[in-house]
C-alpha cells in the first residue's frame, strides 16, 4: 500500500489559485456577447475549462506544476476573448494576462499565495507562443500548452490543422492510446 501511494498525486490537488482565476475569468466572460466575434463566446468558455483540465493531467504526466499549467491553459485564449478576433490573438494576450494576474494578486489576500514574477513570465511566454503548433520549443511549458490546445480542439470535434494533428498523435502515444 505504501509503495502504491509513493508516486500517487496528493489526495487534494493544490489548485486553489487556478480555481480563483477561473472564477475571475468566468465573471468577465459572462458579461460578453457574441457580437462581432469570430466564434461564439460559449466556445471560449468551454475551451477554457476543458483545456485547463487537460493541462493539469498532462502536466502531472510530464512532471510539470499542474496548477501553473492549468492557469496558462485557462488564460491561453484571453486574446480572443478580449479582442474578439482570432488573428494575432496570442501576440495580443500579454496586457490581458498581466491585468488578470495583477487583479488576482491584489485580491489573493492571506489565503492564497500570489503569482510570482517568474510564474507570470512562464505563463505569458507560453500564451504568446501557443499558436505556433508546427514549431518545437525547448521550453516544456510552451510545448505543453501547444499540445493541450491541439488535443482539446480535437476532442471537441474541431477540424484541426496538420500541426495540431501531429501533436494529438504524439500525446495519444504518450498516454498509451493508439490513434487510428
Ligand atoms: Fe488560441
Amino acid at each position: 500500500m505504501r509503495n502504491e501511494k509513493r508516486n500517487a498525486p496528493p489526495e487534494t490537488l493544490p489548485v486553489r489559485r487556478l480555481n480563483r482565476i477561473l472564477t475571475m475569468l468566468l465573471s468577465t466572460i459572462k458579461g460578453l456577447t457574441d457580437e462581432g466575434r469570430d466564434l461564439p463566446i460559449r466556445w471560449n468558455l468551454m475551451h477554457m475549462y476543458t483545456s485547463s483540465q487537460l493541462a493539469k493531467l498532462l502536466a502531472i504526466r510530464r512532471g510539470i506544476d499542474p496548477e501553473l499549467a492549468g492557469i496558462a491553459a485557462a488564460l491561453h485564449d484571453i486574446g480572443v476573448v478580449m479582442t474578439k478576433k482570432h488573428e494575432g490573438h496570442a501576440e495580443a494576450a500579454p496586457p490581458f494576462v498581466y491585468d488578470i494576474v495583477e487583479r488576482f494578486n491584489r485580491v489573493s489576500g492571506t489565503k492564497l499565495s500570489q503569482l510570482s514574477e517568474e510564474e507570470t513570465e512562464a505563463i505569458v511566454k507560453a500564451v504568446v507562443q501557443h499558436s505556433e503548433k508546427e514549431l518545437k520549443s525547448d521550453d516544456p511549458f510552451v510545448e505543453l500548452l501547444r499540445d493541450v490546445d491541439s488535443i482539446d480542439a480535437y476532442l471537441h470535434g474541431v477540424e484541426i490543422t496538420e500541426g495540431r494533428l501531429e501533436r494529438c498523435k504524439k500525446v495519444m502515444i504518450e498516454l498509451g492510446i493508439e490513434m487510428k
